[in-house]
Parts: structure tokens; C-alpha cells; sequence
């Protein structure tokens, strides 16, 4: 062995003891005669001391080290003189002093400081990944995230769900990205699909009987990247069989409750919160609402279809709503801030950002087309106080809501109201289908496995098809045995009841305009295993980067996972994608055209 111990677990009890440790040199001080140096490994650091007193040779030898050089050391432990200790560090109080040390590796100069809290540009600290990650910060995020993991598969594991790995290279999945491809070299002129999810392979193992399933597990899409998403991210992913939503509601609150308190040891609040769908969009102007602030959606229009304010009046009259929100510490904006907001509501899709400042009164060119009691009725209902400002959208009630839930998350940005903690909801009762504007036609708003609730099932069947082409149809209103999980504003989890009956599967895929061909094609297979004794079956999928993000308080999920990609899908680390050979592409039949 090089050490006996990691460096920041040696405490005030080795005092007077040898101890060997080794690890990286983070800093090095020369200070008259003697040369001091933080010691690093993955616990943390300890200060050792070369003197000329105690070795002649090893301390002139010290003065070659650098940063980053990996050594091992020898020496005594002793406590340091009063008024030298460091009280930021755990080993704060102690020091070795070094008999003998050995070099095991040097290092280059470094590209970036590991130290300091200095902006480094990602792509440098990406491409240096394997420094990056001895950051504390880093090491810290990683072994949560080791933690969280480990917390995850033992509640599942006593809960009596078996861990079963699905295959990577498969058949597409349609979970509404685009596909990662792998060509074939055995068959030619054919593809894998790498996962998007397990969604088909996990239902068939309820067929297969195996009643609880899960898998910590990888998966793939080609979709637009953002600080939350990843091509390729992992989630934590479990089926039940013979259960209703609750079961799977529970089963996930307990897991969490569990995975907060052994790894953070906080107490989360179970049971979560439940929002419909329709009451989160309402509110929030979303499907993944951030509760850890107010600044709810007001529906004015009652209030304000009495007033004089024409843009208002016309378009209640139109069919459209007035829906206003709180901006929270406003009214000291100036004009040419306004302005900007007001763009930024435009950028958003609305026509238009009415406001009125509460100051001494309310202040706003559109003041006099109300009432007194109007402006009253409205602070009210909004929730304004002096020195905040009042934000209207006019608009039909889904353009009204999704601006305003996004100036809503401006605001609490910009002011900083957010509170601290983990605020969880489920959010339920999702519609069945959405309209797809490029498509012009309804889609699956899960995927098309999840199951209707019972209700609108009748319904659904005796749809005409043509109701599939008209976004303004009942099929907007049919409801899903769907639900998510939103925590802190970020969805972190989706799953459903599914379709356990191969009939109403396959009207489903035709519903949404999927020809018998290609269902034969595409889900052939998976509708075939239905007809075998399917038992009831659900479940849901977590996104595993995304809770760890939100637990060590990352601000994206870069810094959770080791080896990310950056916004256009590129490794730095190893600069994939790259060209390959003519010969590979020659092997997997494959000629191309750019
Ligand atoms: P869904 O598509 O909602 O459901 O995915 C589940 C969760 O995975 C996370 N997630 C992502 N995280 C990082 N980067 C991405 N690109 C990314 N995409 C998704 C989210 C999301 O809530 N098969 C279904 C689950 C089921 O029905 O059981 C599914 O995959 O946190
Ligand atoms: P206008 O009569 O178009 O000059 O608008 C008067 C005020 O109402 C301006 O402050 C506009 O920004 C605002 N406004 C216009 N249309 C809307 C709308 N749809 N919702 C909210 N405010 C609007």
C-alpha cells in the first residue's frame, strides 16, 4: 500500500504518529527555509511541511514539485503552531511533517487553475475533463451522485423490483426525438435505433411476468440541447404490474423521501403535492411549475370586461381572457426597461404587455380607462403591494398563460424571491393528445402506450378520424392515465398506466394516423406480445442527471455527468464525432453525400 490513510481523514488523534499519504500537490508555499504543500486526494487536503532540519535531501528535493505532480509521502504528524491553523479546511489544526516522499508523476503546466473560483471557458475545462473533475466541486457532485444512485437501486431492490438490462442496440421508440442510428454490418442497408427509453422492452417484461422491473439505465436522443438536456442522459426507469396510478405515485415518493434523507439528510414532505394539468398551466403557464415562489396567474377578465380599456373589452368579447401576474418589485423600472420587458413578452408570443405600476397610487398611460375600484379589485386579485408592478396579457388563455408563466420566472430571477428547498408536485390528469402544428394533426403527449382514462376511453374509440385533423375537436379533451413529477421547476420524472389490450393499442396507433403497414413495421412485434396474457401495467421513468443536478445545486447537467457533450453534441475530451475510415464505411455499406 502507498498510504495509510486518505489526507483529510487523518484527525487530531494521529498526532505524534507516521503516517504515509499520497495524492496531488494543489499548492506549494516556500516560507524561509521551509516548503509547504496541500496535499489532495478525493477527501480533501492536509498541509505538509518539508524542513531542512528533518532531511536535507528531501526538502531540497521539494523545491522541484509543481502543481499537480502525484507524490507519495512519509513523515510525522503534529499539530500546528498556535495561530497558523487554517479553520476552512478540516485539517485545519494538524500538519505532516515529511521524512521522505517520492515522485510518482509530474505534470505539464496547467491549462486553467484548479483552485480558484476563476471563469474558465467550458469548452477548456471539457476538454481537459480529467482535470476538471479534480475540482472539489466536482468530486463532491460525482460522489453524490454515486450516492443517490446507490440509495435509488437498494429501496428498489427491497421493495422487490429486479434490475434487467434492455438492449442498446434496438428498434426506435417513439418518445418524440429524433433517433440516434447504428448501421448493420451483417445486414446491410439496415439500422439500430439506440434507445430513446426502454418504454417497449419493459412492458414486455411484464408480459414476461416479471411483475417489477427496473433499470439504471442509458438513453439516446437527437434533440436540441439545452442546460437540461443531454443526447444522452440516464434514467432511473421502473414498471409494476397490477397497478393503478397511486401505487407507482407512492412507490417514487418513498424512494425519494429515502434517497433526500440518506444522502442529504433532509426530510422531504411526502405526499407531493398534485396538480392537474390543466390547473399547473392555469397557474403557472406551465407543465413543470416552479412552486419554490408565488407570483401566480390571475384570471382578471370579470373584473376588467366593465372597463373602458378597448384592447381589453374586444378581446373578451373575441373569446380571448385578461390574465395578469405580480411583478414583484417593478415599479422602479424606467421606461426603457419597460420597453425591453415588453419585447420580452412579445419574443414570447404575446401581442402585447400591458402594466401598471403600484407608486404612490398606480401609475401606467392605461390608468384611466379604470375605475378606482377596478384598480382595487385587480392589486387584489394579483396580489401587489407598493413598489411592485401589475403585468396584463390579453390573449386566448394558452398564449395568455404560457407568457406569463415565462415573465413569471423572469421576475423571480431577477429578484432573487425564490425559496430555498426542494418543492415537489405531481402533475395529473394530462391530455391524451396535443396538436402538432407542423404536422397538423394530433400526437401522443406522452407516447402512445399510455392509456386513457377509463371515462374517455368509449369516446376515443367512437371518434371519427377526421376529429384527429381539427385542433379545435373533442380529442383535446380526452385525459391520460399520465403523470409527472416537476421538482424545483425542472420535470424530472413521466410515466403512465399503459394500454394492456392489443385492440385498443392498435386503434390507437391508427388514430393517430399511423398506417396498418407501419404499425406492422414499427410496433409489429410489440402488439403481437400483447395478445399473450398482458397483466394490467405501468410505470415511470426519473431522470436521473437532472434530480442529481437539482440535489447538489449544479446549474447544469454538465456538471453531473463525467463526460458530457456540449450544446452541438460535441466531446472535446475526445473530439467525437470524427470521420471514419472509407474502409468502415465501405464495411457497413454506406456511401456519403455531403
Ligand atoms: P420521458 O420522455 O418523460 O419518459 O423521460 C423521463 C425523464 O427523463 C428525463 N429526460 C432527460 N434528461 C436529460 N436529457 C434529456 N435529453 C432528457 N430527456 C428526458 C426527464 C424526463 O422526465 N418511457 C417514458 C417513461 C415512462 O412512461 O415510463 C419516458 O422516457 O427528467
Ligand atoms: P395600443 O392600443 O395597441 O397602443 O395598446 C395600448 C397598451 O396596451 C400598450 O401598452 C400595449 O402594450 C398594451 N397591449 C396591446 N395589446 C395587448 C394585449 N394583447 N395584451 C396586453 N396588453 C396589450
Amino acid at each position: 500500500m502507498w498510504r495509510d490513510k486518505y489526507c483529510a481523514e487523518i484527525k487530531e488523534d494521529d498526532i505524534g504518529k507516521e503516517i504515509r499519504l499520497c495524492g496531488w500537490v494543489f499548492r506549494r508555499r516556500d516560507h524561509g527555509g521551509l516548503i509547504f504543500i496541500d496535499l489532495r486526494d478525493r477527501t480533501g487536503i492536509i498541509q505538509v511541511v518539508f524542513s531542512p532540519e528533518i532531511s536535507e535531501e528531501m526538502h531540497k528535493k521539494a523545491h522541484s514539485l509543481r502543481s499537480e505532480y502525484v507524490i507519495a509521502v512519509k513523515g510525522t504528524l503534529k499539530r500546528r503552531p498556535e495561530g497558523t491553523e487554517n479553520p476552512e479546511i478540516i485539517t485545519g489544526n494538524i500538519e505532516l511533517w515529511v521524512k521522505e516522499f517520492e515522485i510518482l508523476s509530474t505534470s505539464k503546466p496547467l491549462p486553467f487553475q484548479l483552485d480558484e473560483k476563476t471563469e474558465v471557458s467550458e469548452i477548456l475545462r471539457l476538454k481537459y475533463r480529467y482535470l476538471d473533475l479534480r475540482r472539489e466541486e466536482m468530486q463532491r457532485n460525482f460522489q453524490l451522485r454515486h450516492r443517490i444512485t446507490m440509495a435509488v437501486r437498494n429501496f428498489l431492490d427491497s421493495k422487490g423490483f429486479i434490475e434487467i438490462e434492455t438492449p442498446m442496440l434496438t428498434k426506435s421508440t417513439p418518445e418524440g426525438a429524433r433517433d440516434f442510428l447504428v448501421p448493420s454490418r451483417l445486414n446491410p442497408g439496415t439500422f439500430y435505433a439506440l434507445p430513446q427509453s426502454p418504454q417497449l422492452f419493459k412492458q414486455i417484461l411484464m408480459i414476461s411476468g416479471f411483475d417489477r422491473y427496473f433499470q439504471i439505465v442509458r438513453c439516446f436522443r437527437d434533440e436540441d440541447l439545452r442546460a437540461d438536456r443531454q443526447p444522452e442522459f440516464t434514467q432511473i426507469d421502473l414498471e409494476m404490474s397490477f397497478v393503478k396510478p397511486d401505487h407507482i405515485i407512492e412507490i417514487v415518493e418513498e424512494m425519494l423521501f429515502k434517497c433526500f434523507k440518506e444522502v442529504l439528510g433532509i426530510s422531504i414532505e411526502i405526499p407531493f403535492k398534485r396538480l392537474t394539468y390543466e390547473e399547473a398551466f392555469n397557474k403557472y403557464g406551465s407543465d413543470k411549475p416552479d412552486l419554490r415562489f408565488g407570483l401566480e396567474i390571475q384570471d382578471i377578465s370579470e373584473v376588467v370586461k366593465n372597463s373602458h380599456f378597448k384592447v381589453f373589452v374586444d378581446i373578451i368579447e373575441r373569446g380571448g381572457v385578461v390574465k395578469a401576474i405580480c411583478g414583484k418589485g417593478l415599479a422602479s423600472l424606467s421606461r426603457g426597461e419597460i420597453d425591453k420587458l415588453v419585447a420580452l413578452a412579445q419574443s414570447f408570443g404575446a401581442k402585447g404587455l400591458a402594466w401598471i405600476k403600484v407608486k404612490n397610487g398606480f401609475e401606467s398611460p392605461i390608468v384611466k380607462f379604470f375605475s378606482e375600484g377596478i384598480l382595487r379589485e385587480i392589486s387584489e386579485r394579483v396580489g401587489v403591494e407598493e413598489g411592485d408592478m401589475i403585468l396584463f396579457v390579453a390573449d386566448t388563455n394558452s398564449i395568455a398563460c404560457e407568457v406569463l408563466g415565462k415573465l413569471r420566472l423572469e421576475i423571480a430571477e431577477r429578484v432573487a424571491i425564490k425559496n430555498e428547498g426542494f418543492y415537489f408536485a405531481w402533475i395529473v390528469d394530462f391530455p391524451l393528445f396535443e396538436w402538432d402544428q407542423d404536422e397538423k394533426r394530433f400526437v401522443s403527449m406522452h407516447h402512445p402506450f399510455t392509456s386513457p382514462k377509463d371515462d374517455d376511453l368509449e369516446k376515443l374509440l367512437n371518434m371519427p378520424e377526421e376529429a384527429f385533423k381539427d385542433p379545435y375537436s373533442n380529442v383535446k379533451d380526452l385525459k391520460a392515465k399520465a403523470y409527472d413529477i416537476v421538482l424545483n421547476g425542472y420535470e424530472i420524472g413521466g410515466g403512465s398506466i399503459r394500454i394492456h389490450n392489443a385492440e385498443i393499442q392498435e386503434q390507437i396507433f391508427k388514430i393517430l394516423g399511423i398506417s396498418e403497414q407501419e404499425i406492422k413495421k414499427r410496433f409489429g412485434f410489440f402488439v403481437e406480445a400483447l395478445k399473450y396474457g398482458t397483466p394490467p401495467h405501468g410505470g415511470i421513468a426519473l431522470g436521473l442527471d437532472r434530480l442529481v443536478m437539482i440535489m447538489t445545486g449544479a446549474d447544469s447537467l454538465r456538471d453531473v455527468i463525467a463526460f458530457p457533450k456540449t450544446q452541438k453534441a460535441f466531446c472535446p475530451l475526445s473530439e467525437a464525432p470524427t470521420e471514419v475510415d472509407l474502409k468502415q464505411l465501405k464495411d457497413l455499406h454506406i456511401k456519403l453525400d455531403i
